[in-house]
């Protein structure tokens, strides 16, 4: 698979990015085959950047994934992982906490140092801020940051549901770059395209990075707005152009994501292995300016003014 530089980093991914939060389904011993058969085709498929998170299955999914480092000698180097951390759940560590959200220093390096441990691995190749921290401190984050990379645990920081005014604001402090941005991008959520996120990326070089890309075309999107009338028009549309392409739906959505110059990883989340193997042809769709905008068109339910 075709790959490109994430941020101003040395990193390079594959274009697509696969996405471990499914990948320990319901914790029985059937999905977690199912998850480990998932990886493997990822990484048959040439998928070579692996996402996580340490609260992604209660942390079995980064579990999961060492066991599959551990399998296979040699694989950690060849890969990419980014986990991510900030995000604290109901009643942990005590019965009576909120679920809420912790940039704290101590949060984050225990966070850290809890996904090596499960990942069985030295290092994150990259570590995101899971969800903005309304009471976060720019600079205590950048303290962490700071031992983390001085120590090697990590070697390369982003966020994730970031505004570009809470990336600024971390950036004024934290002289470490931030060198990617995790949001929902897709034919439901675009506000990335309206509110400054992806022009954002492109002015400071951080790579964009699509979660759920297919929300809203093979399930409703989070907080699903559509109107079924809304629904029956952009299908109509994804079916003109999987038929003109000859290709599925889907696919024509991980397209649309792929032509944006701030070139977009989406990251695919099917365990199905057919369905992971398949996302690589949105990788050689030579996909219109005008398609994209007809799909706008079709979502929106008006054309552009
Ligand atoms: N930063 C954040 O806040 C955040 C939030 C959410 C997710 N993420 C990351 O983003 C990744 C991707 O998110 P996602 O898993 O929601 O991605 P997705 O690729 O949009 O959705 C995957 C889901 O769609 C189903 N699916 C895929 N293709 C299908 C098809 N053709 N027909 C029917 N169903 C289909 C899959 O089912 P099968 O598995 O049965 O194929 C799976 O349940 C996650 O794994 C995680 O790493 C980040």
């Amino acid at each position: 698979m075709e790959s490109q530089s994430v941020g101003n980093s040395e990193l390079r991914s594959s274009r697509l990015v696969y996405g471990c939060m499914r990948i320990v389904g319901d914790y029985s011993a059937e999905a977690r085959q199912k998850g480990k058969q998932a990886l493997r085709t990822a990484l048959e498929a040439g998928f070579t950047h692996f996402d996580h998170a340490d609260i992604y299955g209660d942390g079995k999914c980064e579990e999961l994934f060492g066991e599959v480092l551990q399998e296979n000698p040699g694989l950690r180097q060849k890969i990419l992982i980014t986990s991510k951390c900030g995000i604290r759940r109901k009643g942990q560590p005590n019965p009576e906490d909120p679920a809420r959200y912790d940039f704290s220093e101590g949060h984050i390096l225990q966070s850290v140092a809890g996904s090596l441990k499960r990942l069985k691995t030295d290092y994150l190749d990259i570590l995101l801020l899971h969800r903005p921290d309304y009471l976060f401190s720019a600079e205590e984050v950048a303290g962490a940051f700071e031992k983390l990379k001085n120590s090697g645990k990590v070697r390369h920081f982003g966020v994730s549901n970031f505004r570009p005014s809470q990336v600024n604001l971390l950036q004024k402090y934290c002289p470490i770059p931030i060198i990617t941005n995790q949001v929902e991008i897709n034919i439901h959520n675009i506000s990335s395209l309206l509110d400054g996120t992806l022009d954002q990326c492109q002015e400071l070089n951080i790579s964009p990075q699509a979660w759920c890309p297919l929300g809203g075309v093979v399930y409703p999107a989070w907080g699903n707005t559509f109107t079924e009338e809304t629904e029956i028009r952009i299908k109509r549309e994804f079916d003109l152009q999987a038929e003109k392409y000859n290709t599925a739906n889907w696919i024509i959505m991980l397209a649309w994501l792929l032509k944006h110059p701030a070139r977009i990883f989406p990251i695919i989340g099917t365990t199905t292995p057919a369905r992971i193997t398949a996302a690589l042809q949105a990788l050689t769709i030579k996909y219109s300016r005008e398609d994209w905008y007809r799909l706008l068109e079709a979502r929106n339910g008006y054309p552009v003014p």
